[in-house]
């Protein structure tokens, strides 16, 4: 087992609130472990540009409650060609570092994965930080639970107004392929539809089930719209659905970056404090090329490999059953 001389940290991707706890979590356990701990600016960018220095405990003082990333983030293409590669593994080795945690989403993991088979002497543990809760080997990723919660805050103050107005409105929001973030959401805030990648929904059943709900004296409706969904996007359903649709004024909101953003839940703070504590520890132990993941409220390790290739993510049933339920 080689030993560790420097650990390094960084945030990749889209970030995630939970991040900073998790980076916090990461500087202090490995200085607590007796090792050098660099901060990488920027995700493979700056292992790329050699844009790294070192931290201490004070480093990371008061971030627990920062949306954000305080390593800050990137998508970095040059990452994935050979030469990036190349020119970040000789700045890791100018710089004495031979472990890494790499905190983001697929495509960060992919980097990660690749980066560490072609230079095996870097030790490489993945965290999975990314607001769309689509990662196999953890029930929960990092930003999910805040970013839920914001979506749920907003949606509450949208219908406020699409009550007060009879109104129709169509919520997208955010997840990429995942429908994690709208099933929740849709779920907390009892909407009426929901459109997610992982269930197909025909534009005609969305029709005759809004008709339902205005011949059940309902006075506003919500249809959640997962920015992956395959309709065509959600003004394009709006448009189809208002064509058939009269008795609603219908609006579209798109939720955007702003889910992204805010304080992290006490959910995301502990769960970053716990993965980053157990990243650390792992690579103490000599681990490589595994995700650390919550599975039952417990630690447990994938290797990276497993979580990107086992990657159908799967929704809960009972959850999407019992949304259409409820929302009768
Ligand atoms: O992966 C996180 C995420 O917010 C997705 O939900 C969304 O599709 C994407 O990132 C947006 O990426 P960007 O901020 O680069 O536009």
């Amino acid at each position: 087992m080689q030993k560790i001389s420097k650990l390094g940290v960084l945030t990749s991707g889209g970030d995630a609130p939970g991040m900073n706890p998790c980076i916090r979590a990461v500087v202090r356990t490995g200085i607590y472990n007796g090792l050098n701990v660099v901060g990488i600016r920027k995700g493979y960018q700056g292992l790329i540009e050699n844009d790294m220095y070192d931290m201490n405990p004070r480093s990371v003082s008061n971030i627990l409650n920062l949306g954000g990333t305080i390593l800050k983030t990137a998508r970095c293409l040059p990452f994935r060609t050979d030469e990036g590669m190349e020119t970040a593994y000789q700045n890791l080795k100018n710089q004495g570092i031979n472990a890494l945690v790499v905190i983001g989403g697929d495509g960060t993991f992919t980097g990660a994965l690749r980066f560490s088979k072609k230079y095996p002497d870097i030790q490489v543990i993945g965290v999975p930080g990314t607001i769309d809760n689509d990662l196999y080997g953890s029930t929960y990723t990092l930003g999910f639970d805040t970013a839920t919660n914001t979506v749920v805050e907003a949606i509450d103050k949208i219908r406020d107004t699409a009550d007060a107005h009879d109104r129709l409105f169509f919520i997208e929001v955010m997840g990429r392929d995942s429908g994690a973030i709208a099933l929740r959401a849709g779920v907390c805030c009892g909407a009426e539809a929901i459109l997610l990648p992982e269930k197909a929904t025909a534009i005609d059943d969305l029709i005759a089930n809004l008709k339902g709900g205005q011949n059940n004296k309902k006075s506003s409706s919500i249809v959640i719209v997962a920015e992956g969904d395959k309709n065509g996007g959600v003004y394009d359903i709006a448009r189809k659905v208002q064509q058939e649709i009269k008795f609603y004024d219908i609006k579209v909101t798109i939720l955007g970056h702003l889910q992204r953003g805010g304080s992290p839940s006490a959910f995301d703070r502990v769960l970053g404090c716990r993965l980053g504590y157990a990243a650390v520890k792992a690579l103490l132990r000599g681990e490589t090329q595994k995700m650390v993941g919550l599975q039952a409220n417990y630690i447990k390790m994938t290797s990276i490999e497993e979580a990107l290739t086992q990657h159908e993510f799967k929704l809960e049933e009972d959850l999407m059953e019992m949304a259409d339920i409820l929302s009768i």
